[in-house]
């Protein structure tokens, strides 16, 4: 067994265990990439100021993100077929956050179900809900959120239409895959990850088969959700969702400081400032390079929380130190996942906790409340003179 020393570890392992079909479907941007990249790329800008010769112990990363106790300012980021990274692994990831004590959020496009993540953990998780054209199934997956009891719906806003992974169509992304000659042999090599997922049933999309009528074969089911994402969700709509759900609302996929402000108008808890992990529209702004626009506007009056090219500790404590209150990592938990199941994702989160706890004594702050924008070094002009 190699020795794991960080994130990128992970990814190595998780590379050569997982069908290239799903390694591509999680380690890819839309169009060229370009906001991809510079989702990570532009974390590396902003530099962290040293200090020394000062009390560093009784450190703690703990803090809150909706008034939930975490154990650092970090929840699992929804990602779509995580049960296709490993088998079970939406329950697996749960359990691993739970135990670490950080919020977990389940995908509307999940493998295992709403109700068998809730079977197989004790606290509850956050559900993440696309808006679909069948307002009747909406209504139902909220429902069934509620008789989960999870403790708050995060509302997808930058997915109404979707951003095109040229390997997803290349490789022809379906769950389970398809067996082709192409895939067959690519599989041939992933016996590990064969073999557990012929020990389980959980195969296809839970949160939808058994639960919309005519949906019966894998095809007809990629093609239900390509056609499903609501086009005509607006901030009306936001709100009736927000006012049927009663509970705990984060708005995720807020790039723009307007954008932010209707959120906060709407009553939302909190929002996520996010470009889907460069999943979307290519060409956007990285999500740290929009974070301090976003909080002058909104960031006393609503919680800010935000996800997308967040790969190490130093990087959470990059966004909390600039404002955010909580960050939300996507991929940096796939690679554990799909490297070693449960105890990757843990792994994971161990490495990031680790990391971030040390910069941050290194930076002379003990606690969450003590990090502020006097921990960074930001280059003149980050936010960009965009005309
Ligand atoms: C493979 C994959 C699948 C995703 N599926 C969803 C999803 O179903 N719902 C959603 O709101 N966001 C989804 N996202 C976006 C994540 O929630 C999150 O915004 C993104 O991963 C953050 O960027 P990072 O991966 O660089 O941490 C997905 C991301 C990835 C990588």
């Amino acid at each position: 067994m190699p020795v794991i020393t960080c994130i990128d570890d992970l990814k190595r392992i998780y590379e050569r265990r997982v069908p290239r079909m799903f390694y591509d479907y999680a380690e890819s941007g839309s169009w060229t990439e370009q906001t991809f990249r510079e989702n990570t790329s532009d974390f590396d800008q902003i530099r962290l100021r040293q200090r020394v010769a000062v009390d560093m112990s009784g450190r703690s990363t703990k803090t809150q993100m909706i008034g939930e106790d975490v154990a650092m300012p970090v929840a699992l980021a929804p990602v779509g077929l995580t049960g296709m990274q490993s088998a079970d692994g939406e329950i697996k990831a749960a359990r691993a956050a739970e135990k670490f004590g950080v919020p977990f959020t389940l995908s509307t496009m999940s493998i295992c179900s709403i109700e068998d993540v809730a079977e197989n953990t004790e606290r509850p998780f956050w559900f993440q809900l696309y808006t679909m054209k069948d307002e009747d199934y909406v209504n139902r997956l909220i429902e069934r959120a509620r008789a989960a009891k999870c403790s708050a719906l995060v509302i997808t806003l930058d997915l109404q239409i979707l951003g095109q992974r040229h390997k997803d169509l290349k490789n022809g992304l379906s769950a389970p895959p398809k067996l082709t000659p192409k895939t067959l042999a690519n599989l041939a090599t992933k016996w590990g990850w064969g073999l557990e997922m012929l020990g389980t049933k959980r195969r296809s999309f839970g949160n939808i088969v058994g639960h919309v009528k005519g949906i019966t074969d894998p095809s007809s089911l990629m093609a239900w959700t390509g056609e499903q994402f609501d086009p005509t969700l607006d901030w009306g709509k936001i709100a009736k969702i927000k006012e049927k759900w009663g509970g705990k609302v984060i708005l995720k996929g807020i790039l723009d400081a307007e954008d932010a402000k209707m959120a906060l108008k709407v009553g939302a808890d909190a929002i996520v400032v996010s470009n889907h992990g460069g999943r979307q529209l290519d060409g956007a702004i990285s999500s740290i390079r929009a974070l301090p626009a976003i909080l002058d506007a909104v960031g006393d009056q609503i919680e800010v929380h935000l996800d997308s090219g967040i790969r190490s500790g130093q990087d959470i404590l990059k966004a909390v130190a600039m404002g955010a209150k909580g960050t939300f990592i996507g991929r940096a938990f796939v690679y554990g996942l799909g490297a070693m199941g449960e105890r990757g994702v843990t792994t994971a989160l161990e490495i990031l906790h680790k990391e971030m706890d040390t910069s941050m004594a290194l930076c002379g702050r003990r606690t969450i409340d003590e990090l502020g924008r006097d921990v960074l070094l930001i280059p003149e002009g980050f936010e960009g003179r965009w005309q």
